[in-house]
């Protein structure tokens, strides 16, 4: 029977492949724990926090498939598993409508400033009604830029659509189809950057796009706007916002992820009012996560099979 090894413990309701070795511990498993584990293993069922790396390549000569349950892959070298014959597979589409409610609640929640209402809720600070108490921004007739409109940007758009939004993307390649349905128009980044008042990120990390939003890119925000990041951490530089939100621009901005993960509680951007960060759980939901756990598994089996992946990285 193929040796296959499971990283994490997968949502409920799901199955590994009978006979898999899962790591039981609390949190990730440790990289030393999991170079051991792979020595003879065929099939490897991994997480984002997983470094999937020529080391382990090594360490893994019977490795046959690597399944990674996440649609980012960029802490698994692709091209070194290419290079091996080593089939890559990850979880896109199932986590594509989930990822993009979470991106548009917290643009809603930062632009209506919904963190710092409860929290003067909760310290006792909510004094009589006051006509100019916590007054921000709005979505309806603003400029939405989506930075990377793939899968996910491209939901967000459809949402932001919806809302009544202007919008604007920006990426690799022009998306004639999606310029015709939505009347979504495209910039180059400076471009985008200028003119929007909201700004999601939804593109994948690569040496390419490593602190993309940069000081230089910050600056060219409008004052007032908002940054939404639910890609990677790696796609900001995370001392260039703490500067940029200290002079507003961008006034305010949501992070589903940050670099590092976690972020440490002591980091300028955790206790900034105007900075909203949660623990990276863009796709998070129940059926989602579940959703996403079916499809790595199928990736796993299919590859140990020798069938083409359902979801092979491309
Ligand atoms: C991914 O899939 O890459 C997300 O970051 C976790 O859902």
């Amino acid at each position: 029977m193929a040796r296959i090894v499971v990283t994490r413990r997968l949502p409920a309701g799901v199955q590994p492949p009978v006979g898999s070795w899962v790591w039981e511990g609390e949190g990730p498993i440790p990289h030393g724990v999991l170079l051991e584990q792979v020595a003879e293993a065929e099939g490897l069922l991994c997480m984002l926090t997983d470094t999937i790396d020529e080391e382990l390549l090594d360490a893994a000569p019977r490795l046959r498939v690597v399944s990674q349950m996440a649609v980012g892959l960029d802490n698994v070298d692709v091209e070194a598993c290419r290079r091996r014959g080593v089939a890559v597979g990850h979880t896109p589409d199932v986590l594509t409508e989930t990822t993009a409610d979470t991106a548009f609640a917290l643009l809603a929640a930062v632009v209506r400033r919904i963190p710092e209402g409860r929290d003067l809720v909760r310290s006792g600070g909510w004094g009589e009604w006051d006509p100019e108490l916590l007054l921000g921004g709005d979505l309806w007739g603003t400029t939405l830029g989506i930075v990377g409109a793939g899968r996910i940007g491209s939901a967000v758009a459809r949402r932001a659509a919806g809302f009544g939004m202007h919008l604007l993307y920006t990426g690799r390649r022009r998306k004639p189809h999606l310029e015709a349905e939505l009347g979504i128009a495209y910039r180059d980044l400076p471009g985008l950057l200028s003119e929007s008042d909201h700004v999601v990120l939804s593109l994948p990390l690569d040496d390419d796009t490593y602190h993309l939003i940069d000081a230089e890119a910050l600056s060219r925000m409008k004052e007032g706007s908002t940054l939404v990041n639910v890609a990677r951490g790696g796609l900001v530089d995370h001392d260039a916002l703490v500067e940029a939100l200290r002079r507003g621009r961008p006034a305010r901005a949501a992070l589903d992820v940050t670099e590092p993960e976690p972020i440490p509680p002591d980091h300028p951007l955790v206790g900034m009012p105007n900075c909203l960060i949660v623990p990276h759980i863009g796709s998070a939901s129940v059926r989602t996560r579940r959703a996403m756990a079916e499809l790595a598994v199928a990736n796993l089996v299919a590859g140990l099979e020798g069938r083409p992946l359902p979801a092979a990285a491309t």
